[in-house]
């Protein structure tokens, strides 16, 4: 089979990895396919990208090698029913659907298909996503390498077991809520000690994309990094001991927690 890949879904995220494949050149256009049941979804993304468009799903399937599940989880159960009859053991199906395990996918199957599950992250839609891989109990370590491939066009990869899903759903797959309110609440703090919004706005977006950087391609520690810039009796000690009366640490870690049992909740 020819090296296509097609996407049940062409919305938000659908697109985002369209976009991720083709600008590191890992499919050519004429081998991405797209079937959805939006068509004016569909006239977009074939002469936005130049790819094949399919209003009915089954007959995408039968030209893909490997088939990436992006529609809503609450569409997972009918798009499985329609598809099972013709997904092949040798295709590889992909699900970023969020709360779906790879056996709920599995079980629509009578035959082995090798089922990997995926949670990006919204940042994806820049190509600055973080994706979580687990394999599915007929996927090998050459599917893990294809899923990986597809998801580095689009940030960065991990694998994990399936168990810590619903963790990393509370850490990276709901980290951009989290992150958007800090940077909120860092540019209201800019407002009342009287800075412009819009120029608030900026050093508080600016100042989180320069220290996760920094923090990324330095590999200090975050506690090192704290340190360094809190000089004695100087204003970032004065900011950090406000943060620290209201519990941010306590707080964060509470997010993530309830996120975390949240998901573990709808998965159910
Ligand atoms: N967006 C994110 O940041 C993010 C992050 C992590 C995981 N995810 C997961 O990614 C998946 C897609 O999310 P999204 O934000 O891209 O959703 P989306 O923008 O709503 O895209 C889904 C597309 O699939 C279409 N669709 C619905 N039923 C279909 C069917 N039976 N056959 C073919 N197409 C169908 C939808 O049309 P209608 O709108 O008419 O229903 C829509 O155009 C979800 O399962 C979500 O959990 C998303």
């Amino acid at each position: 089979m020819r090296r296509t890949i097609g996407f049940i879904g062409g919305g938000n995220m659908g697109e985002a990895i369209i976009k991720g494949i083709l600008k590191s050149k890992l499919y050519k256009s004429e081998d991405i396919m797209v079937s959805d049941i939006r068509k004016e979804r569909l006239k977009y993304l074939k002469s936005a990208y130049q790819i094949k468009a399919f209003d009915n799903n089954p007959e995408m399937v039968k030209e893909c090698q490997v088939i990436i599940l992006a529609v809503k989880p609450q569409n997972a159960k009918n798009v499985l029913e329609e598809i099972k009859g013709v997904v092949s053991p040798e295709q590889l199906l992909i699900s970023i659907m969020a709360g779906i395990s790879t056996s709920f996918v599995e079980d629509f199957f009578s035959k082995s298909i090798p089922v990997i599950r995926v949670m990006p992250n919204t940042p994806a839609l820049v190509l600055a996503g973080m994706s979580a891989i687990s394999l599915g109990i007929f996927a090998n370590e050459g599917h893990s390498q294809i899923a990986a491939q597809i998801f580095k066009a689009i940030g960065e990869t991990v694998i994990v077991p399936e168990t810590l899903m619903d963790a990393v759903t509370g850490l990276s797959g709901s980290g951009p809520g989290y992150v958007a309110v800090i940077i909120e609440a860092l540019a209201d703090g800019g407002v009342k000690m009287g800075l412009p919004r819009d120029l608030a706005l900026k050093l508080a977006i600016q100042t989180l994309l320069g220290t996760a950087k920094l923090l990324k391609e330095t590999n200090l520690h975050p506690a090192q990094l704290k340190d360094m810039v809190t000089s004695p009796g100087g204003t970032t000690i004065a900011g950090l001991h406000m943060m620290e009366l209201g519990g941010i640490r306590g707080i964060l870690i509470g997010a993530i927690e309830a996120a975390t049992k949240c998901s573990q909740e709808l998965g159910k």
